[in-house]
């Protein structure tokens, strides 16, 4: 591979001992860089001979702890994995290597006319392929669906070393077991994915942006099932606790006018063909928004409005990380059971003792549960804040959602996932994982 992409020295290997979960710091051996995919297949032969543990890594901004080298071993960066290969006019394609950082991709695609939408908080550094091994989504799944949406076909290196594409470069695909969705968000557990042929949609020709401020959580929660029960559906709705915005407002500079009565915001965006039709959608949104005591509906009208107020939401979780020791828990439930899932977690934080903050994807139902440690003892933050966390999660579950809609469940969530999953089906899945991996050297001890 060459000296300059072998890195041994502890200096060197600091970087990639951290991602953004939380205070996690995990040292590789030996962090490699390669540069093709038979590379990545003879580190992994030479892995799998001496069976020493591989951990793959994008760009480390991942929140589950994914990419994090807990048995040491190998970590595997795909930096250098950086290339639009291709984009197809004639199919509305495009090939690209997989650590392509993902608003790279989409201003690429833009510029051609053309529209790739799953847009996470960190697509200024996020790559394409850590996006695929989490089943990444952001604020415009409500309308466009996951990145599980948009991936035809995959070039994935196997842990035993062997190279297959995973799939065929066509919208439709009824042939066999479909290996393209089993990689999306197998987490760099059953293979190292080099190269990703991504579908791409026209780019809607505009877009209007409404601040909307509720009395309550559960108002504005409820008024994000009743937006879809009036047949409107917004690009993006996004759920916004007050004390979020006020973390941004100090952290980031954000100015915004917060009234003294405001609990909980919504930021919801409509796209279309026509500005006239999104101000018609924009009434009857606003009628809607009205019976739950909604405080004020902001229109952003220019440019530089939308993106202070994108801002406000995207930086959210660093603002309100940069407040205090925390652990961010990533929870989904159907849309309609919003309300009663912020209630609970609200309700199980009094009876342990500790605050959060949440946010995120309310039209899709995915609350991102942000719990800080505050004045919380280091023996109740260790031991008795698990009971909690169980506790948020078996709520979700009881409301028939999940534990992780996009963040992955990597090692931080991994102990609850029996909370909502049998022996039998966790067994389906390590045993998928045994036929990928036989020596268990690939990002081992992730998801279960
Ligand atoms: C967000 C990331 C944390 O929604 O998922 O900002
Ligand atoms: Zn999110």
């Amino acid at each position: 591979m060459g000296e300059a992409f072998v890195l041994t020295q502890q200096s060197e290997l600091a970087p990639y001992a951290q991602d953004e979960t939380e205070d996690l710091i995990y040292f590789p051996e030996v962090v490699v860089k390669p540069q093709s995919a038979e590379e990545i297949s003879q580190v992994l032969k030479w892995c799998n001979e001496y069976i020493v543990p591989l951990t793959p890594r994008g760009a480390g901004t991942g929140l589950s702890g994914a990419a994090l080298p807990i048995y040491g071993g190998l970590l595997l960066s795909m930096e250098r994995f950086n290339s639009i290969l291709e984009i197809d006019e004639q199919n509305l394609q495009a090939r690209v290597q997989s650590g392509v950082i993902t608003e790279v991709f989409m201003n690429a695609v833009e510029e051609k006319g053309l529209y790739y939408p799953v847009d996470p908080s960190s697509k200024g550094s996020c790559f394409l392929g850590g996006n695929v091994a989490h089943g990444s989504g952001g604020p415009r799944v409500v309308k466009y669906g996951t990145i599980r949406e948009y991936i035809l076909n995959l070039k994935v290196v196997l842990p035993t070393g062997e190279i297959i594409w995973t799939g065929a470069n066509t919208l439709k695909f009824a042939s066999g077991y479909n290996l393209t969705q089993l990689f999306i968000g197998s987490e760099g557990t059953l293979g190292i994915v080099t190269e990703i042929v991504v579908k791409l949609i026209p780019k809607p020709a505009q877009n209007v942006l409404l601040l909307a401020s509720f009395t309550s959580n559960e108002h504005a929660c409820e008024a994000v099932s009743a937006i879809f029960r009036a047949g409107i559906t917004p690009s993006a709705v996004e759920f916004m606790e007050r004390k979020g915005v006020e973390w941004v407002m100090k952290n980031d500079g954000v100015v915004f006018d917060l009234k003294d009565q405001v609990a909980a915001l919504l930021l919801i965006e409509l796209d279309g063909p026509s500005l006239d039709a999104l101000y018609e959608t924009g009434e009857q949104l606003n009628a809607v928004l009205e019976q739950y005591q909604c405080v004020e509906v902001l229109f952003a009208d220019t440019t530089s409005q939308k993106e202070e107020l994108w801002r406000m939401r995207r930086t959210m979780a660093v603002s309100v990380k940069a407040n205090s020791v925390y652990k961010e828990e990533d929870t989904v439930v159907p849309r309609a059971a919003l309300p009663q899932l912020i209630a609970g977690i609200k309700r199980i934080g009094l009876v342990y003792g500790f605050e959060s903050i949440c946010y995120g994807h309310a039209g899709d139902g995915n609350l991102h549960v942000n719990i800080l440690k505050g004045t919380m003892s280091d023996e109740d933050w260790q031991h008795k804040l698990k009971k909690g966390i169980a506790e948020i999660f078996e709520l979700t579950v009881s409301l028939d959602g999940t534990l992780s809609g996009e963040h992955g469940i990597g090692l931080v969530q991994k102990e609850y996932m029996h909370l909502k999953f049998s022996e039998v089906h966790l067994n389906l899945m390590r045993h998928i994982k045994q036929v990928f991996d036989p020596h268990g050297i690939l990002n081992p001890g992730k998801i279960f």
